[in-house]
């Protein structure tokens, strides 16, 4: 099988980075983790990542004097790795039109909300504030807006009334979890292909039920 060689972009703990290693363990998965590349040296999921035998690198952001130049730095050790696919893993640094052109398509990002609701930081505490009563995840392609491009997959999940922004926020990580490595599959595996800008994902339907928050009693 041809696996797609996939970078992981990370800034911090990098679960959902061991989420994605996992899935490339499997031999019938469709890609593997070439490189992960931290722009903060002190970042936990760099060990974690070692500590898996994956090939990891620090590129300190704070070493260059601008983006563009950290960015070129970051693309030429992509390049270097032989990297086809980026997957960003909690990658908290925001990048250019020059590099996210260059990686058009083939970029992906996950967001701890349901896109196009809630872009930015402080997802499960703005979900709670605004009364949300279901909140998620959301896997995407990379565009140069933030938290913007085609979805390739969600996770819904209610928001209890005895939720706080970390209770909320460890139910949807669960969840990332899972439909970062399914993304994955599906766009290395060849099952996506973008269309007008949206993701079109040749999988099928989910004909389940509806998540209903609060949930339906019985009408008597
Ligand atoms: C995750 O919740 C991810 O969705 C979020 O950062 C966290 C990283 O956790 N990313 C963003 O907010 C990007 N806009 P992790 O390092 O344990 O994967």
């Amino acid at each position: 099988m041809n696996r797609k060689r996939v970078g992981i972009l990370i800034s911090g703990r990098g679960s959902n980075m061991m989420s994605l290693i996992a899935a490339c363990e499997r031999p019938d998965f469709p890609a593997e983790i070439a490189v992960v590349v931290s722009n903060r040296p002190e970042a936990e999921g760099l060990e974690r990542a070692h500590a898996a035998g994956i090939k990891t690198m620090a590129i300190d952001h704070k070493q260059f004097a601008s983006r563009v130049p950290f960015e070129m730095k970051l693309h030429q050790a992509l390049l270097d790795h032989g990297v086809e696919l980026i997957c960003n893993a909690g990658f908290m640094r925001m990048l250019t039109g020059g590099f996210v052109d260059r990686w058009r398509d083939r970029q992906l990002n996950v967001h701890p909300s349901l896109l196009p609701a809630l872009p930015g930081l402080d997802t499960h505490a703005r979900a709670i504030d605004q009364g949300l009563l279901i909140h998620g995840c959301t896997v995407h392609f990379m565009r140069l807006e933030m938290d913007t491009g085609p979805i390739v997959a969600q996770a819904a999940i209610s928001v209890l009334p005895t939720d706080t922004a970390e209770t909320l926020a460890a139910r949807v990580l669960e969840q990332e979890h899972l439909i970062y490595p399914h993304a994955l599959w599906l766009v290395a595996g060849g099952h996506v292909r973008i269309e007008h800008e949206r993701a079109i994902i040749a999988s099928p339907v989910n004909h389940g039920p509806a998540l209903i928050s609060p949930p339906l009693r019985a009408l008597r």
